[in-house]
Formats: structure tokens, sequence, C-alpha cells
């Protein structure tokens, strides 16, 4: 062995000590697990090269974290193991874990498919819950898995975690599981983790009382059972999940995991409901790309699945290694985090005018793409983050969310990294830039002289629930706007097949197609069309309010603000802008231009005085099972309802489908009635007498 291999085999174990401090004792990572995965496998493919680097203190030989001394250490009577990961991608880490579980425990190809106990893996904390006669009189972190850390004043703040169990029914009749009651001990071992909606509003709160932000949920989580005080650790809001079991005595276990998921959800502790028993290697892997699919819409964040032998007794059978049991394996998915640079800041223009600044990065693999752009929202966020061209940083990127910089590794800033500051003009087209008394976005106030404005201003105006102009898609509109055949939205209407069909990518049939579209789309609403132009504040909602209640676009340009405030649900700022839209005689041209060029509708938005929701207020949440949020949402309409967007004192009842979030539990706290899609459904279909 060379004195370079053993130097760099130094120096690994060196990092991952100082990252494991970093992350276990000082809730301070510094950089993604990913990039501490990669430290931590090349030592270990250095020591299964060279067994004699395999030091007794080599980081690959424990599971990491020291109890902090100001914590009591805790002995836990069972040890808290952690668990071996397949990093394989898709379908084969699931499988490769059922051909070794077979293997283990020696079925051939004919025997029947084992079963196994699917889970999500949760990213928090690992904390164990000691109940004895059904209080909670223990609460302690994994620490090293041998001695963990006593934490339970701060595990008492978490709502999740019942102090008291619920005694299992005792009736003589068989039951579900074996002994009635309260077990003299149970141990619940499950995962502290923080709701993303709940991150987001702590430090929304933190930034606004210009205190320490969080850096991500999982540190949130750890960091808030690792607070010495208690009263702090109250106040960050903290969820719990139960997975599995330590100690336990006086009590029969059931057969099998699910079992034991079972019971811990009838004694009241909370039980992921993403959950599933699954009969061999494929139905493992439909669980994992179930679950793949449903990760951006949970309202947490998860690093994969977790695959358990179902049979508590094949689970004995099988037995640990060293700190990982046989029977158990997580299978992750892509980090959705990762480090990489800034090559450059640029700034983009919104319809609004509102300036963005978005990261240019070196690309980089994250979250299963390569990212190469990130946006940075305002310029205090890039204050708060301290973002300079040249840092090195780590990017996040959950499902179809923009990729975000979450923070700064600040010591590896380079000598040469520049700081950033707003542009005083619109880097598209020269305007001045400003900034409103107590707003946080910069704006560019060229309006539709502003090119950049007027695509966005394009795009919206032609969108499905606005004039639904089918084919006018952004590569287009790019070409309409910079070419000079569109510089207002009138000019749309204007364009003819020839012109059309000069374009890049334009064939006469194509260009044909859209004068059609074009054509279809005159026939319109009021409601549709006020929607397009695109007014500050005004949404689809408040559009179909406007012209439900004012009937007509001459009423609605010559209204007074008081006359625009008495609409319901249109508030002072909503009004003060709809009057200075219609006050500049611009906007009130491209009006008339538009009418001019045929655009209809029949005053007054169509009102559907026979639906049996006239008159209600429906909030739609969460994934429904079969119709889209559009689908639902025309549905209600045409029976009536009015969609709103938040939930409130107002709101008739909600319609939640599954990974509802926190409107689910606005409306669970107001009392307001709830209905899945099937209920939806049957409301519909209800006559009027
Ligand atoms: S079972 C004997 N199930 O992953 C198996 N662990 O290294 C013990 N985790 O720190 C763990 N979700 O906190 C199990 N559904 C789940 C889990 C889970 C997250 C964490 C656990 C531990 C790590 C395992």
């Amino acid at each position: 062995m060379d004195a370079a291999v053993l130097a760099r085999a130094a120096e690994l174990r060196a990092q991952i000590a100082r990252h494991d401090r970093l992350y276990y004792e000082l809730d301070a990572p510094e950089i993604p697990d990913a990039e501490y995965d990669r430290l931590f496998r090349e030592l270990q493919a250095l020591e299964a090269e060279y067994p004699t680097l395999r030091t007794a203190d080599s980081p690959t030989q424990r599971v990491g974290g020291k109890p902090l001394d100001s914590f009591a250490p805790v002995r836990h009577v069972v040890p808290m193991l952690s668990i071996r990961t397949e990093t394989d991608t898709e379908a084969s880490g699931a499988l490769n874990f059922d051909a070794r579980v077979r293997r283990e425990l020696g079925l051939t190809e004919e025997a029947p498919p084992v079963e196994y106990a699917a889970e999500l893996k949760f990213d928090g904390l690992a904390i164990n819950l000691r109940y004895e006669n059904g209080v909670l009189v223990l609460a302690a972190t994994r620490g090293d898995g041998e001695t963990g850390e006593d934490v339970t004043q701060n595990v008492r703040t978490i709502r999740d975690v019942p102090l008291a169990l619920k005694p299992l029914p005792t009736t003589g009749q068989p039951s579900l599981f074996d002994a009635p009651g309260l077990p003299e001990v149970l141990e619940v071992r499950g995962e502290v983790y923080m709701r993303r909606d709940d991150f987001d509003a702590f430090n929304a709160r933190a930034i606004e009382a210009g205190e320490k932000t969080l850096v991500n949920p999982r540190n949130g989580a750890a960091g808030s059972i690792r607070q010495l005080d208690p009263a702090i650790a109250a106040k960050r809001p903290l969820s719990f999940y139960a997975y599995g079991l330590g100690e336990v005595r006086g009590w029969t276990l059931p057969d099998t995991h699910a079992g034991v998921l079972d019971a811990l959800a009838a004694f009241g502790l909370p039980v992921s409901e993403h959950r599933a028993v699954c009969s061999g290697g494929e139905a493992l892997a439909a669980f994992h790309a179930r679950i793949a699919e449903a990760r951006p819409t949970l309202p947490f964040d998860i690093d994969g699945v977790v695959y358990k032998v179902n049979s508590l007794a094949l689970q004995q059978r099988m037995g640990f290694v060293t700190r990982e049991p046989r029977w158990a394996v997580a299978h992750k998915y892509p980090a959705q985090e990762a480090l990489t640079t800034v090559q450059d800041i640029e700034v983009q223009v919104g319809r609004t005018g509102k300036l963005t600044p978005v990261a240019r990065l070196a690309p980089v693999f994250v979250g299963g793409v390569t990212v190469t752009n990130a946006t940075l929202h305002n310029e205090s966020e890039i204050r708060r983050k301290d973002v300079h061209v040249g840092d090195t940083v780590i990017v996040r990127r959950a499902g179809d969310v923009i990729p975000e910089v979450v923070s700064v590794l600040s010591d590896r800033r380079p000598a040469d990294a520049r700081a950033f500051s707003m542009p005083s003009h619109c880097p598209v087209c020269g305007s001045d830039v400003v900034r409103e008394e107590g707003e946080v976005d910069h704006r560019c106030t060229g309006g539709l002289y502003c090119s950049a404005q007027r695509k966005q201003a394009l795009l919206h105006f032609a969108q499905r629930r606005a004039m639904d102009i089918e084919g006018l898609g952004d590569k287009l509109v790019e070409q309409l706007v910079d070419g000079g055949l569109i510089r207002s939205l009138p000019d749309l209407y204007r364009l003819g097949v020839l012109k059309l069909a000069e374009l890049d990518r334009m064939a006469v049939k194509s260009a044909e197609n859209l004068v059609t579209a074009l054509e279809q789309s005159k026939r319109t609403t009021l409601g549709r069309f006020l929607f397009g132009l695109g007014i500050r504040h005004v949404g689809e909602a408040t559009a179909k309010d406007l012209a439900r209640h004012l009937g007509s676009m001459d009423r609605i340009m010559d209204a007074s603000v008081e006359e625009l405030a008495q609409v319901p649900d249109v508030g002072p700022v909503v009004a003060a802008s709809i009057h200075t839209f219609f006050a500049q005689p611009h906007n009130r041209e491209v009006v008339e231009q538009l009418r001019a060029c045929g655009i209809v509708w029949e005053e007054g938005e169509a009102q559907v005085a026979s639906g049996p929701l006239v008159g209600k207020t429906v909030v739609l949440t969460g994934t429904l099972p079969t119709l889209s949020r559009d689908q639902a949402k025309d549905l209600l309409e045409a029976a009536g309802a009015k969609v709103a967007g938040s939930v409130s004192k107002k709101t008739d009842f909600v319609v939640a489908g599954t990974d509802a979030g926190s409107k689910l539990t606005k409306a669970q706290e107001l009392g307001i009635n709830i209905l899945d899609e099937s209920g939806l459904m049957s409301m519909l279909e209800k006559r009027e007498p």
C-alpha cells in the first residue's frame, strides 16, 4: 500500500469525523447527505481493498454521534439499529433485497413469495418512546445505538406523541391482538420530523423577527429535539410517526410487522397511512415506484422507502449483522440536495414586471435530473442566504418545484466572489426598476413596453382558463414578440396564415390551426376575458365575481374604488388595483381594440341558477383519485358553486384528496364539512327539488 492511499484514508476519516460532529452533535451540517455518502463510500471502498486500513476507530465501524453531556444518557435495553441502504435505482433495489432474503432463508425457486411490510423512510430523528403501563415515561435519541440522550421534556411537547396510550379492546372475543389492555412496558420507535409547511411557516416568522432560520426540515427536527431549553423546543412545530418496537414486556406480539403497526395505531400512536403489505420483490418495486410519484406531494420529506420481512418469526430467524438487521433494507431515492457552484446571477422579468434573480449553476445531477438554474426569489432572500457569484451552494429540487438554493458553504467562498445587487434598470427594456414601500419585490416599470412582460402577458391571456388559444406556446410567443409581429394583445387577432407560416417551425397547416384557434377563442365569457387581461390581484375567481356582480365590461371599467369594493371578496387592495388599471387610457384602448377584433361574450357571467350548489363556496385540496384539479373545478362551477383558494369561515365544504395539507387542517379546526371525491360526486348528482 503506498503512502498516498494511507494519507487519503486518514484524510477521509478526519473529514467524516468532522461532518459527524457537525451533523450529530452540533446540528449544523455543512454538506448535503449525498456528499457525505460519497466520502463514506470512498472510505469503505479503500478499506475493502486494504483491510488493514479498517481501524477500530474508523467511522465505518460505528453509527456516529456521542450523546451531549448536557442530556442524561439513556442505555437502550434493545439496541437501536441502523438499516442497510440500497442505492440502486428503479426496481433492482427491491428485487436484490428479495433475492437476498430468499437466499438467506434457504428458499427454493418454487417456494411461495415472501411477504414484506413496506413503509416510508422518514427524514428526521429516530426516537425511542418508553411507555410503562400505558404512560410515557421516557423519550431518548438513538445516540450511538447503545446509549442515547434523555430528551423526554422536548418530546412531550410534540402533539402527535400521546402522553398515555389507549388500552386495546378487551372483549373476550378472539381479537386482532392477543393481550388485552396495556403492556407493562412498550417501547415504540419512530421518527420525529417537521412538515414542510410547518418548516416554511416557522422560517417566515423567524425572518420577520430577525431570528435564525432553520436549514431544512430534518435539521429543524433534530435541532429542536436536542434543544436544552424545552420552552424553545415547544415553539418548534414537530410531528412523529411510529415504525417499530424496542423493549416489550407484558404484551403478546402480533405475528407480523404489519400487525405491530396496526396495534401501534390502535394504541393511539401516529402511523403513516403510506404503508403496505407486499408479496414478493415485484410488489416492493411497485411500492417504490408508487411512493416516488407521491413523494413531491407528501407534506413532509422522505429519502426513500423501507422494506421489512413481515413475519416476526422469520425476522428472528434471519437475525443481524453487526448493527443492521438482515431482514430490512432502506431503498433510497435520488438525493434532492447536491453541491454545486454559482456561475452567475441573472435577473428574469415576469408578467407583472417582478424581477426574479436566478442563479446560473454549474450543472449538477439532483432529484433525478440535471439542474443548471435555481431561483433566488428576491433581493432580501439573496441577502439572507448571503449568496455571491462564485459560491459553493447546496441546491434542492423536489418534484416539479423549481430548484432552490438552500444555503451557502461560506468557508468555500473564493477570494474573487462577487456580491449581487439588483439592477436599477430593467435588463430587458431599460425602464426604471422600483421597489414599493413594504414590498419585497423589485419591479420593472416598463409595463407592456417591456418585451419580457409582453411575452408573459400573452401567455397569460392565451392560457386554457382564460382565452384558451390552443397552440400558442412560449416558443411561438417568443418569436412573435421578438420578431415585432406583436406589440399588444389585439395584434394577436391580426395575425394571418401567411405571416405565421413564415416563422420557424411553422408549416401552413399549423399556422391555419392557430388562426382557427384564435377565431374560436373570440366567443368567450366576461370572466375569462377579464382574467386574461392580467390585472394585478385579479385571479380567476375574482374575475368571475366581478363579471357576476357588475354584469358588464363598461360598468367594471367605470366603477369607482368604492363600487368595486362592494363586490364580495374584493378588498381595498384589489379594488384599487382594478381601478388603477382601467384609469390608464392605454388599457382601455386595448379592451376597445379587442372588442373591435370581434371578441364577444354575453354580458354577466352565465349564472347557473339551477345547479345543486348555487351560493356554496368550496375549497379543493390534495390529489383526488380520478378527477384533475381543473376537472373538479369545472364540475363544481357548473353546479353553481364558487371555488375559492383558501379556507375561511365562509367556506361551505372542502373536497380533500390524498396528501392534503394545511387547508385540510384548517377546515378541521373550523369544523367545516370535508368530502372526498365520491362524496363530491354524490353531492353533484343531487337534484334540486
Ligand atoms: S426501521 C431495525 N423504519 O432510518 C430497523 N427506520 O438507519 C430499524 N427511519 O435512524 C429502523 N424511517 O430513524 C425504520 N420506516 C422506517 C424508518 C426508519 C426512517 C430511519 C431511522 C434510522 C434510520 C435507519
